[in-house]
């Protein structure tokens, strides 16, 4: 690109030294992954990495013998190099090297595009913000129409720069990917895993196929994503040029001082800026012809699409950098003559109120050829005798004998034109977003706590299966609440809590919960119970202690709540859902119930539940719940046509559950991101994004396997730092340190896409802070989770030993001020499982929350 249209950035991102230096970093990757294979000499990996750096000049001076820029770089490489060199470019072929260095030097491209794209993004929605009620002449066929908001505008390219950034971030995906398949892309010389290796060291993708090279839709795919940028950018400014017409003058370009219009005409101050952006845009919109013509190379790839790509993916890049740079300045400084805009929609005598006149008439009965036939004539004399519109309808005899002069004047009112302004911008800029909270671990992450947080800018909370086994910790204002069954969202008066049908609900602990909470000053007339949930009754608490009793050693250590008795019960069709409890055939229902019931507990040797004792209270019960029960499934799919803002809560945690959990040491529900699937109706694409609820250590309440379990002093220290007794049965946590293994598992088995760590504050005053990275099984290193709980409880933890730190943490607000090595231990554990972590807990108190990322 010219310099003129090129920021140092991008100039230093597309040079010959960044480029050859991409090479080297592929080149020293592929060495690494060789060596990390067995099959390079560790001294020589090491030789080629503390040797081999780039030379420009040597490179340049050998490419004018060989004509083929690889083969210089190689060459000037090795012979930096002494016997090593024979690894250096071991088994790859040049377009290995160029392909996916390419894909690195985008990579770095892109994320300034993206900064650039977020600018322009916010400049869009905060003009939209500023001129939401700020009314300007619409304009069809270039012809005054009828009036709108000047926000709308702004608000409309917000909208469609917002699609333009999905269409970037999609494509990025498919660009920012790396290839070393060999020659004719079928690995014959290379070990796949070499790619992968790679790929993973550079945080990257590898393309699944490919031939000698990446194939060339990915590019086009790309280009065409950059395009349609310029092109929004180009709708944008032509608009702003029409408006800064000399007819229109309702905007104008910033001007600068100094700054000349025309060489003839002093008086000039022309959209210079503008026209510039349309200008380039139609130069990047070609771009897109010749991308698609790079598409289609001979078998496994001919070069002639190289010559093309050098130019055309630099300049597209650097262009849109310079665009976006430009008219977000031109955006942001915009002259916006308010007064303008409000005179042009004086012009024309009132005739641009045609529409509501029309709309009235209609309404009073006339037809619409009728009223159309009547008001027509009305407006041209208005424009050719250049007489009040408004005056000459009340003058008008027929006209007056449907509307009076009152109904007439409420016509011109331009708040007409504007009063769905604000539920444009409510569909609009409030996309409607859901989020699942949900624990990754053995339960008790912190997911109360973090679900409160993110409630404030939830319209709905949900919690969609367990019950009352679960124990969610919340403190905010110097107080702390503990609830079990109600979503933690409850304290916000205007979040709608559903208790969704994937849960088991005792209706006597849901009463009390509820009392407790309005003991503490707050109405819990927020809350929603699925019609569809099922009762959690004595029989099952009952039939909990019998089954934990009868296995003796082999106990689950539940929370003896109920829950697997309920659950089992649904699952065998015998339960009772809330539709059925508040019925008129409760009675009768529950007769029959517990006649089954009763015989199991009485087989197992447990005390039957005596029915006239129990009917009378769960009847109170009933009454006490019925209000609150209502179809939630219709309730959620109403909210997310509303785009209201969803929060899931998990409760438990995925290691918990019944399907993936460490089997029988579970809850017997699926806590998984499936389950919220099943537990609520919202179907399989309601869920935009999984937060994973991890705490920095590791914590267990019951039986069951726990590779990490500190059964000593470090154990019970940290079990007294952080306050690990269980909320609901108050029982002593196991505690240990954290395991990636069974979080990579859990990321995948949910689809977590970021991550929320809590409790970090508790690892301060460490020296050492072990995280176990594998199991050592057998003598094998494995990194996945065995399925058998008997060959969990096998496997040693291999440790990762991280620096500690002494700082208190409690305090701190922003992520950069927190100490080097918590900061460090946070990017460990999102390097290990390749998921950001977007928010940081460093204490109980809802303030005691970094955000590093919003999410939500
Ligand atoms: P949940 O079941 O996942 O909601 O978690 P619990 O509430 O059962 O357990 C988490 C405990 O840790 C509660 O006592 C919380 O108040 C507390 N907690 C949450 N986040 C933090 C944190 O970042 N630091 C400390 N020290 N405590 C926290
Ligand atoms: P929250 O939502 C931690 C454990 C029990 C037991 C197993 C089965 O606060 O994270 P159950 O009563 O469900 O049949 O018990 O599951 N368990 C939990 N552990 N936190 C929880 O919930 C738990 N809910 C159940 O200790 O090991
Ligand atoms: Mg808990």
């Amino acid at each position: 690109m010219i310099k003129r249209y090129s920021h140092k950035e991008f100039e230093q991102i597309f040079s010959d030294e960044n480029r050859f230096n991409n090479y080297l970093i592929i080149e020293e990757a592929v060495v690494e992954a060789y060596f990390k294979l067995g099959l390079i000499p560790e001294k020589d990996y090491e030789a080629i990495v503390k040797k081999a750096h780039v030379d420009l000049a040597s490179i340049e001076e050998i490419e004018a013998i060989t004509k083929h820029d690889v083969i210089a770089f190689t060459r000037s490489i090795s012979l930096q190099l002494g016997e090593e060199k024979k690894w250096f470019h071991y088994s790859l072929t040049s377009t290995d090297v160029v392909d996916s260095a390419q894909s690195l030097t985008l990579k770095a491209a892109n994320g300034l595009l993206l900064e650039d794209l977020d600018n322009l993004i916010d400049v869009t929605r905060k003009m939209a913000k500023k001129y939401e009620k700020q009314p300007i002449m619409g304009r069809t066929h270039g012809m005054h129409a009828e009036i709108t908001s000047f926000g709308l505008k702004w608000a409309l390219w917000f909208d469609e720069l917002n699609r333009c950034k999905e269409r970037f971030l999609n494509e990025r995906k498919n660009i920012e990917v790396i290839k070393l398949s060999g020659a004719v892309g079928n690995y014959a010389n290379i070990p796949m895993a070499v790619e992968e290796y790679v790929a993973k060291k550079l945080g990257m993708d590898y393309a699944k196929i490919s031939t000698q090279v990446l194939s060339r839709d990915r590019h086009a795919g790309y280009i065409f994503s950059l395009a349609q940028i310029a092109s929004c950018l180009e709708k944008m400014a032509t608009e702003i040029r029409h408006l800064s017409r000399s007819e229109i003058g309702e905007v104008q370009e910033p001007f600068s001082k100094g700054q000349k219009g025309s060489s003839a005409m002093p008086h000039k101050k022309n959209p210079i800026g503008c026209e510039n952006i349309c200008g380039c845009a139609r130069l990047m919109r070609s771009y897109v012809d010749v991308a698609l013509e790079d598409n289609n190379l001979w078998h496994e790839r001919d070069i002639s699409h190289s010559s093309a790509e050098r130019i055309i993916l630099p300049d597209a890049c650097t262009l849109l950098d310079y665009m976006l740079k430009r008219f977000t300045g031109i955006c942001k400084d915009l002259v916006v003559n308010t007064e303008k805009m409000n005179e042009n929609i004086l012009l024309h005598y009132g005739v641009t109120y045609s529409g509501g006149v029309l709309s009235k008439l209609i309404n009073k009965g006339m037809s619409r050829e009728e009223a159309y036939d009547l008001i027509q004539p009305i407006a041209f004399k208005a424009l050719n005798e250049k007489k009040l519109f408004r005056h000459l309808l009340i003058e008008d005899e027929k006209v007056s004998k449907v509307l009076t002069k009152k109904e007439i004047t409420e016509c011109f009112d331009e708040n007409n034109y504007l009063k769905n302004v604000s539920n444009i911008y409510n569909r609009l800029l409030k996309p409607g977003k859901s989020l699942l909270v949900l624990g990754s671990q053995w339960g008790d992450e912190g997911k109360g706590k973090i679900t409160n947080f993110l409630s404030e800018k939830a319209d709905i909370v949900i919690r969609y299966q367990g019950g009352n086994n679960a124990g969610h910790t919340i403190v905010f204002d110097g107080h702390k609440y503990a609830l079990r069954l109600i979503p933690s969202g409850v304290f916000n008066e205007n979040v709608k809590c559903i208790l969704a049908n994937g849960m088991v609900i005792n209706p006597r602990a849901f009463k009390e919960e509820v009392e407790e909470i309005r003991k503490a000053g707050f109405p819990a007339n927020n809350i929603y119970i699925s019609d569809r949930a099922h009762v959690l009754f004595d029989h099952h608490i009952e039939l909990d202690r019998l089954n934990e009793e009868s296995l003796g050693s082999k106990k689950i250590g539940t929370t003896k709540r109920g829950i697997g008795p309920a659950y089992a019960d649904k699952i065998s069709r015998v339960g009772m859902r809330m539709c059925d409890f508040i019925s008129d055939e409760f009675p009768e229902l529950y007769r029959n119930l517990l006649t089954i019931k009763n015989k199991q507990i009485i087989d197992m040797g447990g005390n039957p539940i005596d029915y006239d004792k129990t009917v009378k209270e769960y009847i109170e019960l009933a009454n006490f719940v019925r209000p609150m029960v209502t179809d939630t499934v219709s309730m959620i799919g109403e909210a997310r046509r509303e785009r209201k803002n969803i929060l899931f809560e998990g409760a438990q945690g995925a290691l918990l559950d019944v399907d993936f959990g460490s089997y029988p040491y579970v809850t017997s529900s699926n806590v998984t991101s499936g389950g919220t699937v099943d537990g609520t109706g919202i179907g399989c694409h309601g869920i935009d994004n999984i937060l994973g609820i991890v705490k920095a250590y590791e914590t267990r309440v019951g039986e069951g396997a726990f590779p990490t379990e500190q059964l000593n002093e470090i154990g019970d220290l940290i079990r007294e730092r952080g306050h690990e007794y269980g909320t609901v049965t108050h029982r002593p946590r196991r505690t240990g340190f954290l395991d990636l293994p069974a979080l990579k598992y859990s990321i995948q088995i949910n689809s977590i896409s970021y991550i929320c760590l809590t409790l970090v504050d508790v690892l301060t005053g460490f020296d050492k802070v072990p995280v176990c990275t594998h199991y050592e099984y057998k003598g094998q290193l494995i990194d996945t989770l065995p399925s058998s709980d008997r060959v969990l409880r096998e496997c040693k933890p291999v440790y990762e030993y991280l620096d500690g730190w002494d700082e208190d943490i409690s305090d701190i607000k922003s992520y950069d001020k927190l100490p080097e090595n918590v900061r460090k231990y946070v990017e460990f554990i999102e390097k290990e499982t390749g998921t950001p972590v977007v928010m940081v807990s460093t204490g109980p108190d809802k303030n005691q929350t970094i955000i590093r990322e919003e999410i939500f």
